[in-house]
């Protein structure tokens, strides 16, 4: 119960990661309003728990990201946020992209973040103090797992989560960031427009996949992004600010040959000469 008494905001919360975490947070003993765009996946996790409130909330909107959190900080405070919201973004290679699809994906990905920290970051002050988050990802560090717009937005959440865990570290806020690898949760089929009737099907497969392509043969499920969150959040990391935790199953600590036997691997085709 590392969270009772406190109150937290999750965006992105109606589904996939920030749903996983919203319950983890709650049933730590969290109050937790979540902020998205699905109403009717928002509003049925809330009724779901009278721990979990929900408030439709587009984070490419600052009036919609500040109300959300006043919304928390007017019920009793704010104690926690995670800025987690996202989607795909645009698909194009950086020799097609459009500006303005460029511009909507930092919109959604990275200034969402920012703005969401510069409107909790007065609220926790007042109160001494507060924790956020940031959902970064895998494709922050390394290229080949997601679409350039995207990676970039990643990257620059984890330099956004350095500079103001500096900055507001004199008002006891931390800042810090989780990394997830491959979760198995709707952004996939989302992005890639698959329809309705065939997204279980697609989640099955892509579930199935994401459980070969790491150290760790099983499916990263939202439930462990929840708990890395659920740590970086609480009281157990008051001494850690700054930095970020790569919940990844080993997904980026080197090449598949340095963990698959199977894997074509240059120093396997050299042992014929040995
Ligand atoms: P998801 O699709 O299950 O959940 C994303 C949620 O964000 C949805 O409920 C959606 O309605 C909401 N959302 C989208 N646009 C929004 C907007 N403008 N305003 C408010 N809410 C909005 O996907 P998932 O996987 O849970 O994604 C959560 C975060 O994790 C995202 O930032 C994503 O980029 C990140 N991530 C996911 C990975 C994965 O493998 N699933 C890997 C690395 C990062």
């Amino acid at each position: 119960m590392r969270f009772e008494g406190k109150r937290a905001v999750v965006t992105g919360g109606a589904s996939g990661i920030g749903r996983a975490t919203a319950l983890r947070l709650a049933e730590e003993g969290a109050f937790v309003l979540i902020g998205d765009v699905d109403q009717a996946g928002g509003r049925a996790l809330a009724e779901s728990s009278n721990r979990i409130g929900f408030r439709r909330c587009d984070v490419t909107e600052e009036s919609d990201i500040a109300e959300l959190l006043a919304e928390c900080d007017g019920g009793g405070g704010l104690d926690v946020l995670f800025n987690n919201a996202g989607a795909g973004g645009a698909p194009d290679r950086i020799d097609e992209i459009a500006a303005a699809d460029w511009d909507r994906t930092q919109s959604l990905l990275l200034r969402s973040v920012a703005l969401g920290i510069r409107h909790a970051a007065p609220l926790m002050a007042k109160r001494g103090g507060g924790a956020i988050v940031n959902t970064s990802s895998i494709s922050a560090m390394q290229s080949g797992y997601a679409p350039i717009a995207y990676s970039t937005a990643k990257a620059a959440v984890l330099h956004l989560t350095q500079v103001a865990a500096a900055e507001l570290a004199r008002h006891r806020v931390r800042v810090n960031a989780v990394v997830p690898g491959f979760i198995a949760t709707n952004i996939f089929a989302r992005h890639l427009d698959v329809p309705e009737a065939q997204r279980a099907q697609a989640n099955a497969l892509i579930a199935q996949v994401a459980g070969k392509v790491q150290p760790v043969q099983r499916t990263g499920q939202p439930e462990d992004i929840a708990a890395a969150v659920a740590y970086l959040a609480s009281d157990d990391a008051s001494f850690v600010t700054g930095t970020h935790l790569v919940v990844d199953g080993g997904l980026t600590i080197g090449t598949r040959a340095s963990w698959d036997a199977e894997a074509p691997s240059l120093f396997a085709a050299l042992e014929a000469f040995r």
